[in-house]
């Protein structure tokens, strides 16, 4: 890669997953990566990583929840690289629940990770990027914006939204040559789905819970589909590279046939047998 082909890149949630396969794919690609985490004890493990990959992986503490983490980041980047040619809005998990028993307190959390934590991101490093007439908001979105499964309403209305919020800024933006670009990927093989088994309702909750009997069933059902759409974390790496990198990207991406085809699919049959072959599927 030319030197002026190098990107300045900052990406959120490098725990694990998807985040972390990207930021080591880009850095080794040769793009200064700024690879952020929310936990200390993760962003020690990237530390390490870092120090492996040189000097153009660099690592910092952003959590999409609290501003000030995300503004010492943006900060820091001005001043070392001067600007910010990309921002992949990856950070996110998924809460896990039957809509009647997820909690107000859940439902608020789910939004601020998922969408006010991109928004807030966006917020501080737009400035940066209009200064330099150019950059690249990559928001990872799901599937899930298009396809909504029982027990995950809270998750898929979080990236149906951020789908939303995605296309009023991309209009907005435009004027200063900044592109806003949707990755949606089916399933992929990441810690996500532990994550998301975490965050449902707990044991003694379940056990006295009207869907207690469905709940393992639904569980199970999604695991299977789950492992069976799965795309290989490769496929989609290469789509984040694409709307990062390449001179003409996308819109939006979809990893897989199954992120690509579905939606479309769904879009041409009558919602009566979409609902009952869901419903069929993950025995409701
Ligand atoms: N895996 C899939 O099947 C799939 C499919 C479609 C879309 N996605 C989307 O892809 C993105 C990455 O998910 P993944 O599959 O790679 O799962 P993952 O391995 O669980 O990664 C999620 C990352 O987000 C971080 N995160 C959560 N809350 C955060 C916060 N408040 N501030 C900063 N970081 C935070 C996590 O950090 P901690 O380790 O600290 O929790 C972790 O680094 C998510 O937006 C997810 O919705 C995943």
């Amino acid at each position: 890669m030319k030197q002026d082909d190098s990107k300045v890149i900052l990406i959120t949630g490098c725990s694990s997953g998807i985040g972390r396969a990207a930021a080591e794919h880009l850095a080794g690609r040769g793009h200064i990566v700024y690879a952020t985490a929310r936990r200390p004890e993760s962003v020690d493990e990237l530390e390490t990583w870092a120090r492996i990959a040189g000097d153009q992986a660099r690592v910092a503490r952003l959590d999409v929840q609290d501003s000030e983490t995300i503004q010492v980041v943006v900060d820091r980047i001005r001043s070392e690289a001067g600007r910010l040619d990309v921002v992949i809005n990856n950070a996110g998990y998924g809460q896990f629940g039957p809509v009647e028993e997820v909690t107000d307190e859940q439902v608020w959390r789910q939004f601020d990770v998922n969408l006010v934590g991109v928004m807030r991101v966006s917020r501080a490093v737009v400035p940066l990027m209009r200064a330099c007439r150019t950059g690249r908001i990559v928001n990872i979105s799901s599937l899930s914006a298009h396809v909504t499964m029982p027990f995950m309403g809270m998750y898929c209305a979080s990236k149906h939204a951020l789908d939303a919020v995605s296309a009023a800024m991309r209009m907005e933006l435009a004027r200063w040559n900044i592109r806003v670009i949707v990755v949606e990927p089916g399933p992929v093989p990441t810690p996500f789905q532990e994550k998301v088994r975490n965050s449902g309702a707990d044991a003694t909750n379940a056990q006295v819970s009207p869907y207690a009997e469905v709940r393992a069933r639904v569980e199970e059902s999604r695991r299977k589909l789950n492992s069976l759409g799965a795309a290989p974390m490769s496929r989609v790496v290469r789509a984040i590279e694409h709307a990062a990198t390449a001179r003409r990207p996308r819109i939006r991406y979809y990893d897989a046939a199954l992120a690509r085809w579905v939606p479309r699919l769904f879009s041409l049959l009558p919602d009566r047998l979409i609902e009952w072959a869901i419903r069929r599927e993950v025995g409701l």
